[in-house]
């Protein structure tokens, strides 16, 4: 099959913001307790973090990491996380039915991501608790007056405040399994009181609303909410998880064009509601939960006594396979193509919960299927987002007409002097010999054709087995791009001037 690209250095969508390479730690199964924090580990550093994950976390090259949830969040106290660990006390997760034993909160979390060269995007609690906590929190963490909280952070050792920039309102706000859940009225009244105190506290802070979550709940809890807000809130958060169940790959691979009309579609609500208001100020969206998340439900909900009320319970813990991969790799693509509108997202989650990170306890960490792409759009993804005008054949699947068998999109970094190209070819059929054409940039030198690609979709990484990797293609002298069946790719161009 014969496919193509065309980018033109003049018809940009926008620059990247690099927040789009953001991740998520919830306190969630196993994903603070021996993910990031084991004491007893073999490279656990002065502070109890593990230096192997560290390592890999650096790899991926996260500027922000969002915390402490997800739906823990809504049912915790922040002070809990603070100050003396001998006196925290232990709670019950009523969000998942563990313990937390609380030996790593709002305190330990900022060193973790500070040795990960990450900033820390903070959640408030606006499930069971109210403004005043979550104005309480944002003195704690960035105020330098001489006044409670911000004297309690001093007193905990922390002279210099965190400056933590962005803030959750909550998390999904509108889903009845959320501790607290409430109706768009409700939230949407208590989410601007809350940005409106938050904001006095500090400034500076950026505030996240929660929107609906996924697009198939998407509509009018957006606008109702949105009435409330718009003055108060600078982003909407939009959640995916992505899921092959029905075990229908060209289906499955077809399933991040519903985040492409999800996007459409929530900044469109947005606009709408700026129309109403008369506003001058634009909403962003904050995609800062998406993932493929399915492999592990039906074994969560039958153990879902079994462990109860423990530490570190095994939750959510996926193992990613290939077409996995294909399908994190379109998303960040899809991602990229809406740089002008979309301004952070949070890959949920980044260690053990379903996560590009695996560990065992005392033992290895390692990178899923998923840490590849994942690990090549943050490191060269970076840039001018250019409108990828893509040429394929079409396939059809139940509920969508037309899917192009070709995703791509072209990332201009104008200080490396380079173009990357991330294409997928979603044929389970077919090798793609693509044509990439970059107007206005003189002559282009293909320097770098990356793969990932395994012959079986279903092929997965583990502890001593790493079956699905990235592999760097020979150029071919007659200048030929050729794409495998299922594969994803990074094709990289130096520009001329
Ligand atoms: O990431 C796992 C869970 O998925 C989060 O806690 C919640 O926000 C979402 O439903």
């Amino acid at each position: 099959m014969k496919a193509k690209i065309t980018g033109n250095r003049k018809f940009t969508v926008g620059e990247i913001d690099p927040r789009l390479y953001g991740s998520f730690i919830e306190h969630l199964g196993r994903a603070v307790y021996e993910g990031i924090y084991e004491p007893d580990h073999p490279s656990a550093d002065d502070q109890g973090f593990r230096g192997d994950v560290l390592e890999l976390v650096k790899k991926l090259n996260v500027p922000i990491v969002r915390y402490p949830g997800g739906n823990f969040v809504s049912g915790y106290r922040w002070e809990d996380g603070t100050g003396d660990k001998a006196k925290r006390p232990k709670r019950m997760d009523l969000a998942w039915g563990a313990v937390e034993t609380n030996e790593v909160g709002v305190d330990e979390f900022q060193e973790w991501a500070k040795r990960a060269g990450s900033e820390v995007m903070m959640t408030v609690n606006l499930g069971t608790r109210g403004v005043q906590d979550a104005a309480d929190l944002v003195e704690y963490c960035n105020a330098e007056t001489d006044t409670h909280f911000a004297e309690l952070r001093r007193k905990n050792g922390f002279e210099k405040p965190f400056g933590v920039k962005v803030w959750c309102l909550g998390n999904e706000m509108d889903g009845p399994w959320q501790l607290g859940h409430k109706t768009a009225e409700q939230y949407g009244l208590l989410a601007a009181e809350a940005a409106k105190m938050m904001k006095r506290a500090d400034r500076s802070v950026e505030l996240v609303a929660c929107g609906s979550t996924g697009w198939s709940r998407c509509g009018d809890w957006d606008y109702e909410m949105l009435d409330h807000t718009y003055g108060y809130v600078d982003y909407i958060s939009l959640h995916t998880y992505f899921s092959n169940k029905e075990n229908d790959p060209e289906k499955y691979l077809a399933k991040v064009e519903d985040a492409n009309d999800y996007i459409n579609g929530v900044a469109a609500l947005c606009d709408a509601v700026k129309a109403k208001k008369k506003s001058h100020k634009t909403i962003n969206l904050s995609y800062d939960e998406w993932n493929v998340w399915y492999h592990s439900i039906e074994a969560d909900r039958e153990n879902r006594d079994a462990d109860r009320w423990t530490r570190a319970r095994h939750q959510l813990e996926d193992v990613y396979n290939f077409e996995d991969a294909l399908v994190v790799g379109s998303m960040l693509m899809t991602l990229q193509n809406h740089a002008d509108r979309v301004k952070i997202a949070c890959l949920a989650q980044l260690v053990n919960v379903i996560a590009p990170i695996m560990t065992e306890k005392g033992g290895k960490a390692w990178a899923q299927t998923i840490f590849y792409p994942f690990f090549f759009a943050s490191n060269y993804g970076r840039g001018t987002a250019l409108r990828a005008l893509t040429e394929s054949g079409t396939y059809d699947v139940e509920g969508r007409k037309d899917v192009p068998y070709l995703v791509a999109s072209v990332i201009y970094n104008a200080e490396a002097g380079e173009v990357t190209v991330f294409a997928v070819n979603r044929s389970l059929e077919e090798e793609m010999e693509l044509e990439v054409a970059l107007e206005d940039f003189g002559a282009c030198a293909l320097t770098e054709h990356t793969e990932l690609y395994a012959d079986d979709l279903k092929a997965v990484n583990e502890k001593d087995a790493e079956r699905v990797a990235p592999v760097r293609v020979g150029l071919r002298p007659d200048g030929k791009i050729l794409l495998k069946k299922h594969s994803w790719n990074m094709l990289r161009f130096k520009t001329n001037g």
